[in-house]
């Protein structure tokens, strides 16, 4: 048994033997305090009486008075000027000397019992070079961070009144520097370093004055700052963004964390995708789901990654935050997104409406461009889809007219080829059949009922002209029977055609028309070649010498169609094959439908196009 013991022993019998205000108490009792209190000469010391605890009775309903005896003396210690001041709890010993160590014992009296407990004051002389006490605290400081020491005083601060904390290194004081121009700055009872060096390692000395009733005293505590040259930082996420993401629903989303974090050796670093604190699964058979957690050290640090996975977008992932959490071992950050979906809801008219459009013009411009094949293959491949025009009482498929009946040296052409080339293909190849005024008149018939008669029962009318075909009609012989009767012939048809509209007139140019050669042309004529157009033999026959030239009222029937021009004999009666049969088309397609009855060398025709 050492002598603190022998003394807490006579201690005791004395409180039985009943010399004090403890006469006849038996004080349960409660050993010695496990903290222990450390002080140095001249400094102050602060002990507690850790019995008012909850553990040890009910303090908030039970009245109960605290007294302090020193050990050695026996005498309750009260307020002592200079000296002792108790206080609550607590019992403050200022200036202490090298005799006030040992045991100092509280009593907590109860009106149903009492309680005691000891507790030890260590007082030891300051060791010089040390400069502070010779008991000490270890804290860490890690290199390359901001960091700092804490003065463990924070039971003392809430006590005292108007304290200044005053911080040495290596006994040397630290100037409390604003944070712009010097490295260490203080912080109620925290020394704050930036950017803390291997130089910082050494032993920090906290000391604090303050008042306390009246008292001034002073108390310090050494720290040993440990440089950790093996350092972590704080994480600095990458990614996300904490900004939202747009996602198609239905389709696969892959969204990474990165994060940095500097330092040296190995520490462990943890990142992890979390669903508003819904731990995400690393199982990749889930609906969403985190791939592992990847590690790239370098000399600087280590760069930290790791995939969130949605291999389907559903619509109950959207609107949440998903959070990427990151750890070092120094500290933890964290970074979000939240899913949104794309506003396609918006989009998909525009785009229903733009297709449509695109797909519309490009058939009007298929169309146009095919048409006439179009509608022949149409005729063709569903004849029962055309009324067959047999039963309209009309004898004739068309009534041919190349106006010049005897002609001279211009009219010859329109002649040939009214004769010969129009019956030959649409009257042999396609069973059209045709009145042409001269071969199929009767002999002695009167011409003028015979023009009338046919023209009545004709289905179309063919108009074959070329440039000097209207030429003569200006300065011609007026009284020339033959004048006469052409003019008569042209104008009971154009009348018909024009003002009735009964009658399809169908016109066939076979030459280019100059403008000079335009002022001769009967008015009904231009008309009809202007609202309708003419289908132009002498495009698919001739070379065309002046291409820039646009023939006024023919129809522009392919645009291939120049080239093969150009190839094609400069004969009119021996055209290319593939452009006559673009004219041959045409002229079928003015044609009346033939219905089951068409026999036309269409695959011929189909397979030049
Ligand atoms: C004294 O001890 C009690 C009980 O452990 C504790 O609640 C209180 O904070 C302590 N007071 C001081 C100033 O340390
Ligand atoms: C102390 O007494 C109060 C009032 O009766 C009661 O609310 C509280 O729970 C008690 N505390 C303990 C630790 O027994
Ligand atoms: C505490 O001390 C006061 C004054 O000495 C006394 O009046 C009171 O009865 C004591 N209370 C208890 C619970 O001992
Ligand atoms: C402090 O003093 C105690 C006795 O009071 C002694 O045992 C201890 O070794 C001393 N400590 C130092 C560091 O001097
Ligand atoms: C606080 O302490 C300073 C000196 O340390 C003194 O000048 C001042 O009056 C004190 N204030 C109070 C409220 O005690
Ligand atoms: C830091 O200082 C302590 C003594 O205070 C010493 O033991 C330790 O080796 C030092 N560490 C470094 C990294 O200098
Ligand atoms: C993943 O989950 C599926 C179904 O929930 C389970 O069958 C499988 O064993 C799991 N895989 C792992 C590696 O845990
Ligand atoms: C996501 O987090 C941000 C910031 O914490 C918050 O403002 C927002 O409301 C959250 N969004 C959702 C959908 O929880
Ligand atoms: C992102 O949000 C978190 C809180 O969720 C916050 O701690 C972090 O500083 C934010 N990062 C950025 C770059 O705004």
């Amino acid at each position: 048994m050492d002598l603190s013991h022998m003394w807490f022993y006579f201690f005791s019998i004395f409180c039985l033997t009943g010399s004090s205000r403890a006469v006849g108490e038996f004080c349960k009792d409660y050993g010695e305090e496990f903290d222990r209190v450390f002080s140095v000469p001249g400094d102050a010391a602060m002990l507690n009486c850790t019995l008012r605890a909850p553990n040890v009775f009910n303090y908030t309903i039970v009245p109960y008075n605290i007294s302090w005896y020193n050990s050695k003396t026996w005498r309750e210690l009260t307020r002592e000027k200079g000296k002792v001041v108790v206080q609550g709890t607590t019992l403050w010993i200022f200036n202490i000397e090298m005799e006030d160590a040992g045991y100092y014992v509280c009593i907590i009296r109860t009106p149903y019992g009492c309680f005691k407990q000891s507790n030890i004051l260590i007082v030891n002389q300051t060791i010089p070079d040390k400069c502070g006490r010779p008991y000490t605290t270890e804290q860490v400081l890690t290199n390359k961070a901001n960091d700092k020491l804490s003065c463990p005083l924070t039971q003392h601060i809430r006590i005292v009144d108007n304290y200044t904390i005053q911080w040495y290194k290596d006994c040397k004081p630290i100037k409390n520097s604003n944070p712009q121009r010097g490295r260490f700055m203080t912080y109620e009872e925290k020394l704050l370093i930036k950017d803390v060096c291997p130089e910082d390692n050494g032993s920090y000395t906290c000391t604090m004055t303050f008042n306390l009733e009246g008292h001034r005293g002073r108390i310090s505590e050494t720290i040993d700052g440990a440089v950790k040259m093996l350092y972590s930082l704080d994480p600095l996420v990458d990614e996300p963004l904490n900004d939202s993401v747009k996602a198609d629903l239905g389709f696969p989303l892959r969204k990474k964390c990165r994060a940095f974090v500097p330092g040296l050796g190995e520490h462990t670093e943890t990142l992890i995708w979390m669903a508003e604190w819904t731990f995400i699964s690393e199982n990749n058979s889930y609906d969403i789901y985190q791939e592992p957690q990847i590690e790239r050290r370098d000399k600087e640090g280590v760069w930290l990654e790791r995939l969130l996975n949605f291999p389907v977008v559903k619509e109950e992932y959207l609107y949440i935050n998903y959070t990427c959490h990151v750890w070092s071992y120094r500290e933890y950050r964290s970074a979000y997104f939240t899913l949104l979906p794309t506003d396609s809801k918006n989009l998909l008219p525009i785009w229903i409406l733009l297709t449509g459009l695109l797909m519309f013009t490009g058939s009007a411009f298929i169309y146009r461009r095919f048409k006439i094949d179009i509608v022949l293959m149409f005729r063709r491949m569903f004849p029962f889809l055309y009324t067959n025009t047999d039963s309209d009482g009309k004898v004739y498929d068309a009534y041919v007219t190349y106006t010049s009946l005897f002609g001279g040296e211009v009219s010859g052409e329109a002649e040939m080829f009214a004769l010969h080339m129009l019956p030959q293909f649409l009257e042999g190849k396609c069973g059209y059949k045709l009145f042409i005024l001269g071969r199929d008149s009767l002999p002695g018939q009167a011409i003028v009922d015979a023009v009338e008669e046919s023209i009545q029962a004709s289905r179309r009318l063919i108009l074959v002209y070329s440039g000097t075909t209207f030429c003569s009609r200006g300065h011609s012989d007026k009284d020339s029977p033959v004048e006469a009767w052409q003019s008569f012939e042209r104008e009971t048809a154009m009348h018909r055609t024009l003002l009735e509209g009964s009658l399809q007139v169908i016109l066939v140019e076979l030459e280019e028309i100059t403008p000079t050669q335009l002022a001769f042309f009967p008015e009904s004529v231009l008309h009809l070649r202007r609202r309708q157009g003419a289908i132009c033999w002498w495009k698919s026959s001739r070379v065309r010498r002046n291409r820039g030239l646009k023939c006024g009222g023919c129809r522009e029937v392919n645009e291939g169609e120049d080239r093969r021009g150009e190839v094609a004999s400069a004969s009119v009666f021996s055209p290319s094959l593939s452009s006559s049969s673009r004219f041959w088309k045409e002229l079928r397609y003015y044609m009346p439908v033939r219905g089951k009855r068409m026999s036309c060398p269409e695959k011929n025709s189909l397979l030049i196009l």
